[in-house]
């Protein structure tokens, strides 16, 4: 097994076998979209590469943990993936600040990341982490009146819960990163390359708890690794550019210590 809480320099797919099966409770995967013409992005067909990922990523999982797979609305299209995970949400990052400039179709605005367990019940799903605020009109709503929701057909008592909402599959509330951008490590990494915290936060919050072993087989500049050490999780990042892998170490030293004396998972 590998040491964890480091970044690795290589190639992920030289790594994976390495990693002990059924070890790994959560994984980030924001690897290649296969849109750009960056070298690490290309890809002959992106949709048997992501399925070759599942396949690998289904056996390192342990039953009920987590695999959330970044792309574009077409990245698991016509790949039988159910063989391997269950899909249980395509959650639309929406990006209304994305340029906009097609002529002959609708500019598409949003990444997919699409949200799997290993077998049919998630380990874990912290709602309570990353609940966000109830619409004020909802609240409004409460104090005047009781008014009826209608589920499954039935008329219930509207429910609200003070603690804030599910966030629902379509997420418009956090923004891309621009080059005013504080957490914004290098100009070299804005658009294709770097993830804003509050993003990744959300998906660690929900599908892991502290010291549980997170996998980010395309670490970038190291976000999800960050993350991971502010909130207590163990990590394994894996990224093949040497620049990148040099940032991404720079900020988790930044990010504070203590985590490496907690127990190693495995
Ligand atoms: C979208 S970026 C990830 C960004 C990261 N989430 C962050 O916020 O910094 C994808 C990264 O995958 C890396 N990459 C692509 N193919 C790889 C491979 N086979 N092994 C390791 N890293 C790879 C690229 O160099 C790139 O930095």
């Amino acid at each position: 097994m590998l040491t964890v809480d480091q970044i690795y320099h290589a190639d992920a797919f030289e790594i994976f076998s390495r990693i002990d099966d059924g070890s790994v409770d959560l994984i980030i995967c924001d690897g290649p979209y296969g849109v750009t013409t960056n070298e690490w992005d290309r890809t002959n067909n992106i949709q048997e590469f992501n399925l070759n990922l599942i396949r690998i990523f289904s056996t390192k999982l342990k039953e009920g943990g987590a695999l959330y797979l970044f792309g574009k609305p077409n990245c698991i299209d016509f790949i039988d993936y159910r063989l391997f995970l269950e899909l249980r949400s395509k959650i639309v990052w929406f990006q209304p600040s994305r340029l906009a400039q097609g002529r002959t179709r609708y500019t598409n605005n949003y990444d997919i990341i699409c949200y799997f367990v290993k077998g049919k019940k998630s380990k874990t799903f912290n709602l309570d982490a990353i609940r966000v605020p109830q619409l004020v009109e909802l609240e409004h709503r409460l104090r005047c009146e009781r008014v009826p929701s209608v589920t499954n057909g039935k008329f219930n008592k509207t429910k609200f819960n003070d603690k804030g909402k599910n966030p629902g599959d379509v997420w418009g509330d956090i923004k891309q990163l621009t080059y005013k951008s504080a957490e914004l490590v290098s100009r070299d990494a804005l658009n294709t390359i770097q993830k804003p915290e509050k993003l990744i936060e959300r998906l660690v919050k929900a599908s892991s708890v502290e010291n549980d072993l997170v996998l980010d087989p395309f670490a970038g500049v190291g976000t999800c690794p960050v993350v991971c050490r502010r909130l207590g999780r163990h990590f394994i990042g894996i990224e093949k550019d040497k620049n990148f892998v040099e940032l991404a170490n720079a900020r988790l030293a930044e990010a504070g210590r203590g985590v490496s004396e907690r127990p190693n998972p495995v």
